[in-house]
């Protein structure tokens, strides 16, 4: 029933769409407002007030509209034709071209104040022009400008928020694209203000080291702490938010327009936040797309975005709750109003993104990612199409418009992206009982970036919809992608228990390929480019390291270091394959064992414990003979200072892997920005966390 209701309404919205209820800007229109409610207000000229046939025919009335549009020069183009619209719609009365020039003489040789008129009432028709109080006509534009000017600022207002965004993402870009196009530039910017700008503002954690690891708060309110930089970004999007939400709220005194305060101030601040969050309502789309060109412009990554998405969606759900309370308070007097589409219709939307407020808390994404998918792209459904039926008739549709076309068109290309990777066999098995390798054979044109993701779709019956990103690796002759997957609680878990059951541990699944997503870094600018994975977090760094190898020339002095962190010497030999590749290149390689199996002299004698598949953790560490390999946690502080001290310029930290290990990579490198030789120091991050 609910469910016909709401699809049957929706559908009526859209019909009354096609009618196209434009948007206003009022401008000079609420001047003309002004005069034709004080005129129909304070003397008569016909039997009834609004009768534009007669108004517009009898030359008293006119000069009165003439006399009362030129004071303050009110008489602007706009203003008058308004009458000339009215006298033509309402009056059927087309009036001459010249006819405020006309009347504006008559009214000059002929008008007479209330008070020049002998027993002047205001309900008895009179035969002159009235000329207005000075005061009383600067009342009624007051009482005007406060309703329609708030309507017209709003947009305004709205759009200055559109725009901080804007140039927001035009920094990034800057910073993005400088680091690409004039590298030998970028690499010499140690300057005093420029490394102070970097130490503490665009490189730190907000608070010491916690920007990746998230932080517990009462068991179900955890959280992430955004980087300083995006802390500052958001902090300041608050404020303008606040700040466009309150100025030029005043409310002038005894004015006739607008006699209640209380109420006009109510209608003020629901006009103002209603409109503002409509405007919003794209930006928050467009962020929380996978397919976001700003994405490519600026740099920043998704995970970037959505923290962004996240906030520009709060404040505009707060909006939300301020406009439907203030109106909720005005509307007090009329309840039939609530019976309304448009306002049931803005009661769901408001319902639904409180739903997403809190389903969105990170304790559920970590939880249940899919069941917060699901939930979340239902509620953003009946939001957006709330939104739409609500504004519609409010000319403010407009908005709506590409908020479900860059939804649509995400949607869209990630079906295309999808389709053009086709749905290939892929090989999947079970290695160390931790870590899933799928091996998937992938069509020539599709190019693997180098340290970008894609979203695997694993196609059986019960899981074929969730697709879950991850990095892969090229294979030698670029005709397969490699993914590893660290075995967790969900479809990872499926799998995993498929395959421990499948012979060899081995089985053949059709997957689909959504991607590829993310960029490289710029670390290959870099003099030494260091890259620190950490556990599962090493397909994507090695891919890109290995792609900067491969396009190395020789002579270049560019010293390239891996440093990979990992559990034990079995995860060494699922990816024993991609470091035996390294040979002979000039890449620098050292693993961290951090909980070895055989002891420090053991590579001679027997291994205490070998792994089921076959090869020893000696023979490992004779295959990789180029690879040093150290027992322990490294100490990042110290790997950071010698890599800088050791560099022949600047240094490149990309990293990727325990989100703890990542913040003191990240912080260590912040340290480090001011190093005595005074060398550039970039750090890219290429964990995303966004659930
Ligand atoms: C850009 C990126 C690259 C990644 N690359 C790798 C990789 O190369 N190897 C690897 O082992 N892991 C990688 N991960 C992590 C991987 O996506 C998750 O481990 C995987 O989705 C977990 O699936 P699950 O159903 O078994 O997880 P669950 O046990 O259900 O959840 C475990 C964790 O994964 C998160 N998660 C679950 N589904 C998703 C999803 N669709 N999108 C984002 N997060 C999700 C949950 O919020 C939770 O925090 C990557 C993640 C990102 C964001
Ligand atoms: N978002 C992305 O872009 C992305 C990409 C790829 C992978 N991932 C995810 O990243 C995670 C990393 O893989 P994992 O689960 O295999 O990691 P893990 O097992 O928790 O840790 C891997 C290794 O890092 C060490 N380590 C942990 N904290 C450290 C620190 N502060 N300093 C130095 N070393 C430290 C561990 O040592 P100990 O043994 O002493 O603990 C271990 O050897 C996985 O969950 C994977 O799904 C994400
Ligand atoms: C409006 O005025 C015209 C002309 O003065 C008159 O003919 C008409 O009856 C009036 N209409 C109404 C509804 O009073
Ligand atoms: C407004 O009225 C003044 C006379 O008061 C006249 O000079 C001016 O041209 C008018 N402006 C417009 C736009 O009609
Ligand atoms: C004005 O006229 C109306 C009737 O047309 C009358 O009821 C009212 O009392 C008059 N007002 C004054 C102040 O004379
Ligand atoms: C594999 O891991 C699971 C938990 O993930 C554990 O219960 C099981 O004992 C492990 N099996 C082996 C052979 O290590
Ligand atoms: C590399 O370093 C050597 C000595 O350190 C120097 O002579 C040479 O010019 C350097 N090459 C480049 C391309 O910088
Ligand atoms: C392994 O080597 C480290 C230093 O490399 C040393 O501190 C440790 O005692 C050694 N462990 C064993 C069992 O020999």
């Amino acid at each position: 029933m609910l469910i016909q209701y709401l699809i049957y309404s929706f559908f009526i919205a859209i019909t009354l769409a096609e009618k196209g209820l434009k948007y206003t800007q009022y401008g000079d229109i609420r001047k003309f407002y002004a005069c034709n409610l004080q005129i129909s207000a304070s003397v008569t000229y016909c039997n009834k007030q609004t009768n534009f046939t007669c108004l517009c025919t009898n030359e008293n009335a006119l000069a009165t509209y003439a006399g009362c549009l030129a004071y303050q020069h009110r008489n602007s183009t706009k203003a008058t034709n308004t009458l000339v619209e009215y006298c033509q719609t309402r009056g059927k009365v087309a009036l001459p071209e010249n006819w405020f020039g006309d009347s504006y003489d008559y009214f000059l040789d002929h008008a007479k104040s209330a008070s020049e008129i002998p027993g002047f009432n205001k309900s008895e028709v009179i035969d002159v022009p009235l000329r207005f109080d000075e005061e009383k006509m600067s009342l009624y534009q007051a009482g005007y400008d406060g309703y329609y000017l708030n309507l017209d600022n709003s947009l305004y207002y709205g759009s200055a928020i559109l725009g901080y965004w804007l140039l927001i993402m035009l920094i990034s870009a800057v910073g993005n694209w400088s680091k690409v196009m004039f590298p030998g530039m970028v690499k010499k910017m140690t300057s005093g203000p420029v490394n102070i700008w970097r130490k503490y503002i665009s490189m730190p954690a907000t608070f010491h080291k916690k920007k990746t690891e998230h932080q517990s708060f009462l068991k179900f309110f955890g959280f992430m702490i955004p980087s300083r930089y995006e802390t500052i970004v958001i902090f300041l999007f608050y404020v303008l938010t606040i700040i466009v939400n309150a100025i030029n709220m005043g409310y002038v005194e005894g004015n006739p327009v607008k006699r209640v305060k209380t109420r006009a101030l109510l209608e003020k601040v629901g006009d103002r936040t209603g409109i503002i969050a409509t405007i919003m309502t794209p930006l928050v789309f467009l962020f929380a797309g996978r397919n976001n060109f700003l994405q490519w412009l600026t740099g920043c990554s998704y995970a970037t975005f959505i923290t962004y998405h996240r906030h520009i969606a709060r404040v505009m759900f707060c909006l939300v709750v301020i406009h439907a309370a203030t109106y909720t308070k005005l509307l007090n007097f009329y309840a039939d109003e609530m019976k309304l589409t448009y306002m049931i219709w803005g009661t769901i939307a408001t319902i639904a993104g409180g739903i997403m407020l809190v389903q969105g808390m990170l304790y559920f994404r970590r939880n249940s990612y899919e069941i917060f998918l699901l939930i979340h792209i239902i509620m953003a459904s009946l939001y957006v199409a709330g939104t739409w039926i609500h504004v519609d008739e409010l000319g403010y549709v407009w908005f709506v418009y590409p908020a479900v076309a860059v939804w649509g068109l995400d949607r869209l290309v990630r079906i295309g992206r999808l389709i053009s990777f086709g749905f290939p066999k892929a090989k999947v098995s079970l290695l160390d009982n931790d870590t899933i390798r799928v091996v998937i054979p992938k069509p020539k044109y599709w190019y693997a970036v180098p340290g970008g993701h894609a979203f695997i779709h694993f196609l059986k019956p019960t899981y074929f919809w969730q697709s879950h990103p991850f990095t892969y690796v090229d294979s030698p002759d670029q005709s397969h992608i490699v993914v590893y997957c660290k075995v967790k609680g969900g479809i990872t878990h499926s799998l995993y228990k498929m395959l421990t059951k499948a012979p060899g541990q081995t089985t053949t699944i059709r997957v689909g390929v959504e991607g590829p997503y993310g960029e490289s870094t710029a670390a290959k600018y870099a003099d030494s480019a260091v890259f620190i994975a950490g556990g599962n977090g090493i397909p994507g760094i090695y891919s890109e390291i290995f792609d900067i190898a491969r396009h190395v020339s020789s002579e270049t002095n560019k010293s390239l270091r891996l440093i990979w962190v990992t559990r034990d010497e079995k995860s060494v030999e699922w990816f024993a394959d991609e470091l035996e590749a390294l040979k002979g290149s000039c890449i620098q390689t050292t693993i961290y064992i951090t909980r070895p199996t055989i002891s420090n002299d053991s590579d001679k004698v027997e291994k205490v414990d070998s792994g089921s598949s076959g090869s020893s953790s000696s023979s490992i560490k004779s295959r990789l003979a180029h690879v040093e390999f150290k027992n322990g946690r490294p100490d990042m502080s110290q790997i950071v200072v010698n890599e800088i001290r050791d560099s022949p310029g600047s240094v490149g930290f990309v990293t990727c892997g325990h989100p703890v290990m990542v913040d003191e990579v990240r912080y260590y490198a912040c340290q480090n920005i001011n190093n005595p030789e005074n060398k550039r120091v970039d750090l890219y991050e290429q964990l995303q966390v966004w659930s």
